[in-house]
């Protein structure tokens, strides 16, 4: 089988306890069966990733989310708002549940989404099963928001579903429901005000011990080094820029949205990323993005790009 692999090929694989990455709306994921410790074993090997890192879980209903995770009535307000969608909310797993331990991470908790891509819904219809998938990228790159980065990133070897580039870029926000007052874990395309305008007041400061451990310090990583709020330029950099004017001198500029939109610029990030990383360039040069709306989505994946390696 070459790397493209059609929706029934897809299912097949997961029903075979086998990886695939996946179109979602947000980034390509890298599916397997989350009830199977051992295809998510794989997913971790495949990845590279570090197996105290819990992955995410994909579901195609609100009752199908309620066979795993004890549902709040603030989960309730948010599925019905922003479902299907880019919105993972963390939930208590209920006592007795088929989700892999792996997949948890051994965590008494679930992240679980229902996405909005047609063809991953397709597939989850057709699997009947909840599947886990981060990122389709090995551990520490850039996320895949095309499947010819997938191919890229893993060298041909992860079988791809090509759905096309995905409409959102960046990946889904996390949202913890488990704790009293809800806490945000990670910015993503539904943003704080949106949330907050559903449920009230969120909690913004990062948990002492990191809930998150997927968010570490350096992630959604390019090989060249990244220096944000560039306001001029050296010969030798790449801009990746933003609105108008833009600073001249650059080896090469790649414009996110030069009518300075934020949600065409968070759908264009990881691939103009993985294009400047390409390049013949010592340095990739950001120009300063407005820290509102989708803003503050891109600016947290810009910073943990420009962390030292
Ligand atoms: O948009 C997305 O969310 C994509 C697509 C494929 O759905 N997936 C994705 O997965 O970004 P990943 O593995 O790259 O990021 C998952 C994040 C990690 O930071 C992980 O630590 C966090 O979710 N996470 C998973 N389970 C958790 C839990 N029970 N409590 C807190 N954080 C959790
Ligand atoms: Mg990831």
């Amino acid at each position: 089988m070459g790397p493209y692999v059609n929706i029934e090929e897809a299912i097949d694989l997961l029903k075979a306890g086998q990886v695939v990455a996946v179109p979602t709306e947000t980034v390509y994921g890298l599916a397997a069966d989350a009830t199977n410790d051992e295809a998510i074993a794989l997913i971790y090997k495949t990845k590279n990733r570090p197996t105290f890192n819990p992955l995410i879980v994909h579901v195609l209903t609100l009752e199908d989310a309620e066979i795993f995770v004890e549902i709040n009535e603030n989960a309730i307000k948010l599925a019905n708002t922003f479902w299907p969608g880019p919105l993972t909310m963390v939930l208590p797993l209920k006592p007795k549940n088929p989700i892999s331990k792996l997949a948890c991470a051994g965590l008494n908790t679930l992240a679980l989404r229902i996405p909005a891509h047609s063809l991953m819904q397709q597939v989850l219809y057709g699997f009947k099963k909840p599947i886990a998938a981060p990122s389709a990228n090995p551990s520490l790159f850039v996320s895949p928001t095309t499947a010819q980065h997938v191919i890229d990133s893993f060298h041909g070897t992860v079988p791809v579903l090509d759905g096309g580039p995905c409409r959102r870029g960046i990946e889904s926000t996390i949202l913890d429901l488990s704790t009293p007052t809800p806490v945000m874990l990670r910015p993503g395309p539904i943003t704080l005000p949106q949330l907050e305008n559903v449920i009230g007041p969120i909690d913004t400061t990062p948990p002492l011990h990191i809930k998150a451990p997927g968010q570490s310090q350096r992630h959604y990583a390019p090989s060249k080094p990244v220096r944000l709020n560039a306001l001029t330029v050296a010969p030798d950099e790449g801009l990746i820029a933003f609105g108008s004017p833009v600073p001249e001198g650059a080896m090469i500029t790649m414009n996110l949205s030069p009518s300075g939109h934020l949600d065409e610029a968070a759908a264009a990030l990881f691939r103009v990323l993985h294009e400047m990383d390409r390049q013949p360039i010592k340095r990739i040069a950001v120009m300063p993005i407005p820290q509102e709306g989708l803003g503050v989505a891109i600016n947290d994946r810009l910073k943990r790009a420009a962390a030292q390696h």
